[in-house]
């Protein structure tokens, strides 16, 4: 089969979150199944092609003011996979991917308009595929626009779209006078396709028009059908809940392995361990902390997000530093986060310590170095960093839900089994419980080893999750081959 992944971001291209991670990594996973993968990117200013060719010189994309004209540019094949790109440097040529630390680009809907419509129009030339697979609200136009303008197309007519849920706190939702402007009909303005309160939502479009809906774990799949979780989306995935499921992602380990690790002091492995402690003073002095210290450190690498718990950390930071633990944090975005981590690394020097901005490199030092990964989020589709922090004997303490909950099991001393520690009560108490149960493990040492080692057999490899995708491809294929 021919999968057609669209995408806002892509490691190696481009990053803000785990979204980059699994589209770098799935379409990769399908070619080894043998199976065709063509993704298409925006290009972005922070977008590194060492060898690009024009792949069509112009697509027009008509918006009611005046008609735009975008390239598509060949990224090349890699790993099996091949890469394109659209070109629209006034949109796409900027300091930052979405948007500023202040908000939001507020063209927006129209870049990611731009870019739907332009992945359509290149798919006609450049290959049609037998699945289209898209990736939350920024590619949602592409279910939407085949299912109205592009009905009648004849070369993508009936081709079926699966879109996966990476996140539902982010919707796409724009004011109505948005549809003329992206010279979509307004018919599409009703309750049962794009209109939300008023708003139009992109999300909500994908999930009305998509054949099959997916997430990243099977726990948010429950999760995002109740009032809880759903950011009032509930009702529509309930709708259409028999074609709903949740597909745990999993890992590069090409990337995140501390045996062939590029960015850590050290390697290591079950097998020998004793670089570890290689890592974890390479990590004190990179973050000006006492790098001999017996104290357990804890982990932190995140987007700066209210999603990630942070809110828990204030309230259980002070408790926190009375106990003898080093706190690294490495993190960028909503700047009421940065200022916590501010004041606690003034407050109590020695025992917090913070670094801000996107930065790989320290973010595998984080995972090599850590005793401990901390992930208290209020929800979690799936989760990375927990999964990473496995295979490097850093122990997860987490939050029992969506992807955290389904990835880490509790330890228990008495058979030895489990992989860390969670908790379920969003509360700074329940967080606090848990982080003094991993550091009464910490100080039995064999206990310990044997819940690193617990976590470091673990394997989460793509292909797994491969072959579930493979079998949602066929189902939906088959399904409109039979509706024809
Ligand atoms: P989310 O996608 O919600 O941000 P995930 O756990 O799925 O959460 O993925 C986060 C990914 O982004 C991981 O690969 C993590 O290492 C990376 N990451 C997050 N913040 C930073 C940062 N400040 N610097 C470098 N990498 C980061
Ligand atoms: C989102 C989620 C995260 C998930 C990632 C990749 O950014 O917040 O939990 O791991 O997408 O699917």
């Amino acid at each position: 089969m021919h999968i057609l992944f669209a995408a806002s971001e892509c490691v190696p291209y481009s990053k803000t979150g785990g979204l980059a991670d699994v589209v770098g990594a799935l379409p990769r996973a399908i070619a080894q199944l043998g199976h065709q993968a063509t993704v298409y990117l925006p290009l972005y200013r922070q977008t590194q092609l060492p060898q690009a060719a024009t792949a069509i010189a112009s697509i027009t994309i008509p918006f009611d003011d005046r008609y735009r004209f975008c390239s598509v540019v060949d990224g090349g094949r890699h790993h099996g996979v091949q890469y394109y790109f659209i070109d629209y440097p006034p949109y796409f040529d900027r300091d930052a991917l979405y948007g500023t630390p202040l908000g939001d680009y507020t063209d927006n809907p129209e870049r990611y308009s731009l870019f739907c419509r332009a992945v359509l129009e290149a798919s006609k030339i450049l290959g049609v595929p037998d699945v289209f697979h898209c990736h939350d609200w920024q590619t949602a136009m592409i279910p939407v626009l085949l299912r109205s303008l592009y009905e009648e197309d004849p070369s993508l007519s009936g081709i079926p779209t699966v879109f996966t849920i990476h996140n539902i706190g982010y919707q796409g939702i724009f004011p109505p006078d948005t549809l003329p402007l992206l010279m979509l009909p307004w018919d599409l303005f009703t309750i049962s396709k794009l209109e939300f309160f008023g708003k139009i939502n992109f999300l909500k479009g994908a999930l009305v028009f998509s054949d099959y809906i997916t997430t990243v774990s099977r726990r948010y799949a429950h999760e995002i059908q109740t009032a809880e979780y759903g950011f009032g989306l509930e009702g529509v995935l309930r709708g259409r809940s028999s074609t709903v499921s949740g597909i745990l992602n999993g890992v590069d380990y090409d990337e995140w392995d501390p045996s062939r690790d590029r960015f850590i002091a050290a390697r290591y492995s079950p097998k020998s361990l004793a670089a570890k402690q290689d890592c974890r003073r390479d990590l004190l002095k990179s973050f000006a902390l006492e790098p001999e210290t017996t104290a357990p450190v804890i982990g932190i690498v995140s987007r700066f997000a209210a999603q990630k718990g942070f809110d828990l950390i204030a309230l259980a930071a002070d408790r926190l530093a009375r106990e003898d633990v080093r706190v690294c944090v490495l993190g960028s975005g909503d700047k009421t986060y940065e200022d916590l981590f501010r004041r606690l690394v003034r407050q109590y020097p020695g025992r917090f310590a913070a670094r801000f901005g996107y930065d790989n490199e320290m973010a595998h030092k984080i995972e090599a170095g850590a005793d401990m990964f901390l992930m208290p989020s209020r929800y979690e589709p799936c989760g990375l960093n927990q999964i990473y922090s496995l295979r490097y004997g850093t122990v997860p303490i987490v939050r029992a839900t969506g992807g955290l909950d389904d990835t880490i099991e509790p330890w228990d001393s008495r058979s030895g089994t489990g992989t860390g520690f969670k908790f379920r009560e969003y509360t700074p108490e329940a967080l606090l419980t848990s982080v003094q149960a991993a550091l009464n493990v910490f100080q039995v040492k064999a206990e310990w080893r044997q819940l690193m080692m617990n976590g470091m057999k673990r394997d989460f490899s793509w292909l797994v999750a491969a072959r579930e995708y493979m079998k949602i491809y066929e189902k939906v294929s088959a399904a409109r081959h039979a509706a024809v």
